[in-house]
């Protein structure tokens, strides 16, 4: 169960009998390596008590949506936002029909909602409550939004009916959580990937730069991690925290960019350019702040050209999988293929900047994948699943 060493782990228990195994499961995830916390619905606590739960992971149980006391320590924001993937063990046939609903009318069921992960499920009810086309449908429902389900077994049931609706031995459910958690498609392979805008100095006070949140860059980077790759990432100022395991590089200036790009990019099976980098300095830097003059109504800047880090990349001897960005506001596929073809790249995504609900600050993105060979569309969706799709597609090309 390597793929769990240090993830964190949302275990949601609800009210069947199973969930007294609950408490062999965060033993296990524990044991994985994974940090674990739970939340219990009301009906859970009725088979086993929060005090359990919260010995063997190690951390407060959360049990009410609405209690000042946990809101302030952590909500259910902060849950979704924790969780790398939730896992439900037991799920009741009730809690799966309110989140094939997406009603949110607990805490488990709201934080699930608010998360944008993997969510698996070990499905625990009476065979008739299994059998039911209203259950059977809204897990069919739950497998179209991507929800894993695990099990369930067929035997003897606590009721005394035999048949489907056993929930999984703690061990099983951990098995299958973990190869279904992370498939770790870019294990072994390190990816290089730039970030943020580049801040050009005209003088000790000012600067050019581009408008770039470093949002897409940094959610790749994650993704790239989770992928199981090795990431450097080298970025522009920006006011989001790097991931915390890969080798961050900052900088700020266009050419110090270039530098740390060519420094690190020696053995890196992909190189990705999200940077917003400035294509022109200040040709000449003011030692001094450059003061108004109250005689002259404007102010002439030279620019000089900065280097293509992209472009030189892609002319390296033994170069990567070198992949761009195209922001545009006009013509945005032909222009991203004539990118593609100039600058030598393996793959551009070509991202339309004039819309506002998935430019340059937003949490959604629309691409467009472009290869010599291919164009795949992703659908506006958050940056955080975007950016899974586009290391998945990555990891096709540079794994096979
Ligand atoms: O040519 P343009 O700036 O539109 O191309 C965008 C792509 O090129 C992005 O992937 C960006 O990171 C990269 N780029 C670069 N160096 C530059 C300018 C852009 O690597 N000086």
């Amino acid at each position: 169960m390597k793929s769990l060493v240090n993830k964190n782990i949302l275990l949601g228990v609800t009210g069947g009998i199973a969930a007294y195994k609950s408490a062999e499961i965060v033993r296990h995830l524990k044991k994985s390596g994974s940090a674990v916390r739970v939340i219990m619905t009301k009906s859970a606590e009725e088979f086993i008590t929060p005090l359990t739960l919260q010995a063997l992971s190690g951390n407060r149980v959360s049990t009410d949506l609405l209690d000042v006391e946990s809101e302030a320590a952590m909500g259910h924001i902060e849950l979704a936002k924790w969780a790398d993937a939730i896992l439900i063990a037991p799920a009741t046939a009730n809690t799966i029909a309110k989140l094939s609903s997406g009603r949110g009318d607990d805490l488990l069921s709201t934080t699930t909602l608010a998360f944008d992960g993997p969510v698996s499920l070990a499905p625990a009810m009476n065979q008739t409550m299994w059998r039911d086309d209203r259950t059977q449908e809204n897990l069919e429902k739950l497998k179209t939004k991507e929800f894993k389900i695990f099990g369930p077994g067929s035997g003897e049931q606590a009721c005394g009916d035999i048949g489907l609706g056993r929930m999984l031995e703690p061990l099983e459910i951990l098995q299958l959580f973990s190869s279904s958690f992370n498939q770790e498609e870019m294990s072994g392979k390190s990816i290089l990937i730039t970030a943020g805008p580049t801040q050009e100095p005209i003088d000790p006070v000012r600067y050019i730069t581009n408008r770039s949140s470093g949002k897409m860059g940094y959610s790749l980077a994650e993704a790239a991690i989770q992928s199981g790759a090795e990431v450097t990432l080298i970025s522009g100022p920006v006011h989001i925290d790097p991931p915390e395991k890969c080798n961050f590089i900052p900088i700020e200036t266009a050419v110090e960019m270039y530098e740390a790009v060519m420094h690190h990019i020696k053995g890196k099976d992909v190189y990705i350019g999200t940077a917003a980098v400035a294509d022109y300095s200040p040709a000449n830097f003011n030692e001094s702040k450059i003061k108004k003059e109250e005689s002259s109504s404007s102010l002439t800047l030279e620019l000089q050209k900065n280097r293509d880090i992209l472009k030189s990349v892609s002319k390296l001897a033994n170069r990567p999988y070198v992949v761009g960005f195209a922001a545009e506001t006009d013509d945005l596929l032909d222009n991203a293929e004539k990118k593609l073809i100039n600058k030598g790249l393996d793959l551009i995504i070509a991202n339309d900047v004039s819309n506002k609900e998935i430019g340059f600050d937003s949490d959604d993105n629309e691409v467009t994948l472009i290869t010599t060979t291919e164009k795949k569309y992703l659908e506006k969706q958050n940056k955080k699943k975007i950016s899974k799709k586009i290391i998945e597609f990555i990891s096709l090309a540079v794994t096979n």
